[in-house]
């Protein structure tokens, strides 16, 4: 049995204050979730997210790692750095990352690789743009990225991975997946999986992320395959967020 895993994105969306009170907002409603709940910050408040944290059963992570454990990489953050702020959890191969910042599957892997040498867990997002999907690419697209960390890490690395599908034409564009429509790309990664462990891809949690909020998380969460939401938007707001956290 799979747990369900519902994880925060608040992408680069942070202040002092603001943190102070969602946290304080998440916190005070925590009881009666049984999913595992994690919020993954941008680098500057993972301290201040460490403190308000302690404790709890809230976990912490982080959006995005440089593939270098340390060196001459001016600007950049090791996966070392953010676990000494006890983050567990790291984003890897977010859509954003990858068509703003250029990151390739290949990037994607070494990312996920630097995550797992540091002892925690990638969240690896793997998911099809609009055009990809009218002309029928879903699988091939998220076939290519799902491999790419396969072939360089081997499938027993998704011991400690988890996958978040999130088609990009559904982030932040309040046009989420239809339970359908997830469920099967969520299959189709399943079995993907399956084809080099059955075990692997049984015990694999694959998340779906994309304006997943309050009023569909239940319907998407229930579906057989999906293990749980990696969400943007609605993990801004305690209220909304924890009504996803009870989905699960
Ligand atoms: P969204 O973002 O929930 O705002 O669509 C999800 C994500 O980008 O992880």
């Amino acid at each position: 049995m799979r747990k369900t895993i519902i994880a925060g994105n608040w992408k680069m969306n942070a202040s002092k204050d603001s943190v102070k009170s969602l946290i304080g907002g998440i916190l005070s409603g925590m009881e009666g979730v049984n999913a595992e709940v994690l919020v993954c910050v941008p680098f500057p408040y993972l301290s201040q997210v460490e403190l308000l944290i302690e404790g709890s059963n809230l976990k912490l992570g982080a959006q995005n790692i440089n593939i270098n454990a340390s060196g001459a990489f001016t600007g950049e953050i090791s996966a070392d750095m953010i676990k000494d702020f006890g983050a567990k959890h790291v984003i890897v191969g977010h859509s954003e990352r990858r068509s703003l910042y250029g990151e390739t599957s290949s990037v994607v892997a070494k990312k996920t690789k630097a995550a797992l040498d540091a002892g925690m867990t990638p969240l690896l997002c793997v998911g099809e743009s609009l055009e990809h999907k009218k002309s029928g690419k879903t699988e091939t697209v998220v076939e290519e990225q799902i491999n790419a960390v396969i072939e360089l890490l081997g499938i027993d690395s998704f011991h400690n991975i988890i996958v978040a599908y999130e088609p990009v034409w559904a982030i932040g564009t309040g046009m989420t997946a239809t339970p359908e429509q997830a469920q099967a790309v969520h299959l189709f990664i399943r079995n993907l999986l399956g084809e080099s462990s059955e075990n692997i891809a049984q015990k694999t949690p694959i998340l779906y992320g994309g304006s997943m909020n309050a009023g569909n998380a239940v319907e998407l969460i229930s579906c057989p395959d999906i293990d749980g939401g990696l969400i943007g938007g609605a993990a801004l707001k305690a209220e909304d967020f924890l009504q996803i956290c009870k989905a699960g």
